[in-house]
């Protein structure tokens, strides 16, 4: 176990002192810790074998692997914690953070054109991709789980603003320039830090919250053809961009992550709208929804769900749609019953997560859409999902609903771990986006360099 120190001599020297002084621990105590790291990464690699090899060998499910499959594999490692014996002797965790306590990631200092120049506009921190921005700061503001010694990291994330280029004309962000700021920053991080190098980005972790994530074009068949740049193929990326099918511009190691929503704008309008109880709105949707959509290079705006939703309910009484914007609009989604959430240019929207914030049923019109952190949000319980063939009976789906289970739904999703799982805080809780993040990270250790040389000594 002793192997298990750095080469480096500086480096050992540097996490010693560094255990010493956040934990107050004796060296003897380190040790035990070093091994219990040693210990938590070999059960994780045995588990994660043992699971695919059952599944390869046979198709009459064991019970403890049909187990943990059917919660989906981004549970291994709490299904290690839960479901094996060994629990005993490595202590079961007493809560959510420790789990993540040995997980260590390197934020690199990138200089600032690359992130924090962006912020001088200060809608770059709080639209619907500011997942980039809102990592990047809690990672940066962790004291447990960033470190500041790259020799120690599981994880190197590489924290570049590619969403926050505003057009003056249209107010979206303009992403042409995010394959070239991306490759500068890899540029950048491979000539300074051995690193990148060392694994060609195996370990390293990048942000792309727009519409078709790594590929960073808005329209699918150009995001397509442009593809997931080539230094990116070998990283991990948290993209909002979900599909439960293969798709281009998913192929690569990945997370979903949700949209952007300031916790301060949910928590202002919880504060000022008066419920009494009570949720007026039947069905709620307000943006864009187009009478007659242009076909641009083959496509339609929302494969027209969206204006057979307008033609079809737009007379509905209990249909309360709207096209244009409003600034309070957060407080119709806590007054409403039903929001429908139906795909736009991408399948992904950011009414997913406002409905769950503030407890409007989501109702999702996205065929095949992988949705953020399933081991978090039981997203079968708390949403209901319509195909976009069925669109048109809406009306009858949903009132069905209301006859019959729409309480117990209700009641699931304003559980508050379920609305704490979506958003993103400057400093990571317990249980919040970032949290989860770092969860999933958690579950791809086989890439961590620190671990896997651990595992071999
Ligand atoms: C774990 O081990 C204990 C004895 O140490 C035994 O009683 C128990 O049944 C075991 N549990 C499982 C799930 O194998
Ligand atoms: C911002 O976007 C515009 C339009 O796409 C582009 O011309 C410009 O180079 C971008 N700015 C930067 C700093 O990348
Ligand atoms: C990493 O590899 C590139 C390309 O081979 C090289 O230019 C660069 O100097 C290397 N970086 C380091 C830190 O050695
Ligand atoms: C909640 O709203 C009231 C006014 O409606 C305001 O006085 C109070 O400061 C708000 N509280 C918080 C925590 O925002
Ligand atoms: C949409 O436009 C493309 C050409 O850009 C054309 O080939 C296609 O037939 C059009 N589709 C429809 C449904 O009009
Ligand atoms: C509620 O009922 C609908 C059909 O009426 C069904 O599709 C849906 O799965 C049910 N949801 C839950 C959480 O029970």
């Amino acid at each position: 176990m002793m192997e298990l120190k750095t080469p480096a001599k500086n480096r050992g020297f540097y996490v010693r002192m560094k255990l010493l002084r956040k934990h107050g621990r004796p060296l003897q105590q380190e040790k035990t810790h070093l091994c219990f790291r040693y210990y938590k990464w070999l059960l994780w690699l045995s588990l994660s074998l043992y699971i695919i090899s059952s599944f390869f060998i046979t198709h009459k499910p064991i019970p403890l692997s049909k187990t943990i499959l059917s919660k989906s594999n981004t549970v291994v490692s709490r299904a290690l914690f839960e479901s094996t014996n060994f629990t005993t002797f490595l202590q079961q965790p007493k809560n959510k953070q420790d789990l993540l306590k040995d997980l260590k990631i390197y934020v690199y200092d990138l200089p600032s054109q690359y992130n924090t120049d962006w912020l001088a506009n200060e809608r770059c921190s709080n639209h619907l991709f500011a997942s980039e921005v809102a990592i990047h700061r809690a990672l940066s503001n962790s004291d447990d789980i960033r470190t500041f010694d790259p020799y120690e990291a599981d994880f190197f994330f590489v924290p570049v603003y590619v969403s926050c280029n505003f057009s003056t004309v249209n107010g979206f962000p303009a992403i042409g320039h995010a394959r070239s700021l991306l490759s500068s920053a890899v540029h950048f991080i491979s000539s300074n830090y051995p690193f990148w190098n060392r694994s060609q980005g195996y370990d390293h972790v990048f942000v792309a919250s727009h519409d078709y994530g790594a590929c960073f074009h808005a329209m699918e068949q150009r995001a397509i053809k442009e593809g997931i740049p080539k230094f990116l193929k070998r990283s991990i990326i948290l993209q909002t961009f979900g599909l439960q099918h293969r798709h281009p511009c998913q192929d690569v190691e990945n997370v979903v992550i949700p949209p952007y929503i300031s916790p301060e704008s949910v928590r202002k309008t919880l504060n000022e709208t008066s419920l009494a109880g009570h949720r007026g709105i039947f069905v709620f949707f307000r943006g864009k929804m187009e009478m007659h959509p242009k076909n641009i290079s083959g496509r339609f705006y929302s494969k027209k769900v969206r204006t057979v939703i307008w033609r079809k309910f737009k007379g509905n009484r209990r249909f309360y749609l709207q096209r244009h914007r409003l600034a309070g609009f957060q407080s119709e989604i806590l007054r409403s019953v039903f929001c429908l959430c139906p795909l736009g240019w991408a399948p992904w929207s950011p009414r997913l997560v406002e409905s769950v914030a503030l407890g409007c049923v989501p109702v999702i019109i996205a065929d095949s859409i992988r949705l953020p952190f399933p081991s978090a949000v039981p997203w079968p319980e708390i949403s209901l999902t319509v195909a976009e063939k069925d669109v048109e009976k809406l009306g009858m789906i949903l009132e069905q609903v209301e006859a019959t289970n729409l309480s117990t739904i209700q009641r699931k999703l304003w559980d508050p771990e379920v609305r704490r799982a979506l958003l993103f805080h400057d400093r990571i809780q317990e249980g919040d986006a970032t949290w989860q993040v770092l969860y999933s990270l958690l579950q791809k250790l086989d890439r961590s360099h620190r671990s896997v040389r651990a595992l071999s000594k």
